[in-house]
């Protein structure tokens, strides 16, 4: 990667050309659990932007800038009540939109307020994660069909975290298909009689990928043989700007996504969804997926760092004494969360030697790269339509001979009707 196109990728903060199209996307801010109604403002900083969420007191959630438009007090020490937020200093009140509603030291007579405009995003709130939008209001786009969004909340489970690097670095990890059976092999032990896509995923080194570009990003597919007359194939979707799906592992088990938005350039909060299309978690779902040792990280208590972290190395409870440090990142996420943090927060992608194997991650930075560019240049972001974001993640096996695209289009199609068991 060139030094002009590394800088256009990693460069997201307000002013920035990849800033300003991410910001023509919707993007998880805070969990629901975050928010109480008429309860303390929580800071969140997004894209570079330090921001305040409140719930107010009938319920809503908002979002404002955190200095506040009078003088810059933190809005964080903002009074939560009367549906509206008001300034600690002055007493300068907004409602959700950001208008200014009062400012009492003002005199009676002053229309000074009518001239005031707060920074404030819109929110919408969906099955437990409060989504905003901090692009221009005239172009908002409506919520995307990402089937997590789609889905009753019973058949969702969101967890969130923090990740100490850019949002593509962390992203890659999951459309990089290849580390599968190096990095997490050694977390899985084979059972006697393995699913045959367990068995592929993790017996072979140098799968096959294919990549198809949609509206809404890309498909990615792998390709691993299985035996004379099949492959098996894992299919999952990156969908701009930051969106992946995870191909199922096998049987009726859960699906997963993540969304990647960067808190600023080398941070990313990391929103993980788990879903079933066509039934609510099981509380033993529920239950696995908050304790948390495999998709969703563990976290310190009280925050959203990772319990196994840089500090530690990683390293799982009971494991810290292993002889090679490797040996004591334990649980998968945590092994996605080690290798991506360990390029450091901004990995310098000009120092990087891409082959076969990166093909899914360089067409997904092009794509990137070439939307800013041209948003730059005045052309519309793509993916502005909900209906681009519903496909979902498949692991099927298929025929030798087999148009891999065709076939799994069905079962891509994200409706509660299309779910098959994966193998
Ligand atoms: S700084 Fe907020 S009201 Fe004055
Ligand atoms: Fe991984």
């Amino acid at each position: 990667m060139n030094r002009n196109d590394h800088e256009t990728l990693a460069e997201t903060g307000p002013g920035t050309v990849m800033g300003a199209l991410l910001r023509r996307y919707w993007t998880p801010a805070v969990l629901s659990t975050e928010l109480e109604a008429g309860g303390a403002p929580v800071r969140v900083r997004l894209l570079g932007e330090d921001l305040v969420a409140i719930r107010n007191t009938e319920g809503k959630p908002g979002l404002f800038g955190e200095r506040c438009a009078h003088r810059g007090a933190s809005l964080y020490f903002g009074k939560n009540d009367n549906c509206k937020l008001r300034c600690l200093y002055h007493g300068w009140q907004y409602d959700l939109d950001g208008n200014c509603v009062e400012q009492p030291n003002e005199p009676p007579s002053s229309q000074f307020k009518d001239k005031v405009k707060q920074k404030a995003y819109p929110c919408i709130e969906r099955n437990g994660v409060v989504w905003t939008y901090m692009g221009p209001r005239e172009k908002q786009p409506l919520l995307p069909d990402l089937e997590y969004l789609t889905l009753p909340e019973s058949h969702v489970h969101v967890a969130k975290r923090i990740q100490h690097c850019h949002f593509t670095q962390g992203l890659e990890g999951d459309i990089d298909s290849s580390h599968l059976g190096f990095l997490h092999g050694h977390a899985i032990s084979l059972p006697d009689s393995p699913m045959p896509g367990t068995a592929a995923r993790l017996g072979q080194g140098a799968p096959k990928f294919e990549v198809k570009l949609t509206p809404g990003g890309l498909v990615q597919a792998t390709c691993r043989t299985v035996d004379d007359a099949q492959d098996y194939w894992r299919v999952g979707q990156w969908f701009f700007p930051g969106f992946t799906t995870i191909p199922p592992r096998g049987g009726d088990a859960p699906m997963h996504g993540h969304s990647w938005t960067p808190m600023e350039d080398g941070t990313s909060w990391v929103f993980t969804f788990s879903l079933h299309p066509n039934r609510p978690l099981l509380e033993e779902e529920h239950r696995r997926m908050s304790e948390a040792t495999n998709f969703h990280a563990h976290l310190m208590p009280g925050s959203f760092e990772p319990r196994a972290n840089k500090a530690n190395g990683y390293a799982a409870e009971g494991f810290e004494n292993e002889k090679q440090p490797w040996m004591r990142i334990k649980y998968f996420q945590d092994q996605d969360i080690g290798m991506t943090e360990s390029m450091g927060p901004l990995y310098d992608r000009t120092q990087e030697n891409l082959g076969n194997s990166d093909l899914v991650v360089t067409r997904m930075r092009r794509r990137l790269i070439e939307a800013a560019r041209d948003f730059a240049r005045g052309i519309e972001p793509p993916a502005q339509n909900p209906a681009d974001y519903r496909l979902r993640p498949v692991s099927m096996l298929l025929p030798k001979d087999a148009m891999w695209f065709d076939a799994v289009t069905e079962r891509m199609d994200a409706r509660p009707e299309t779910w098959r068991e994966s193998v």
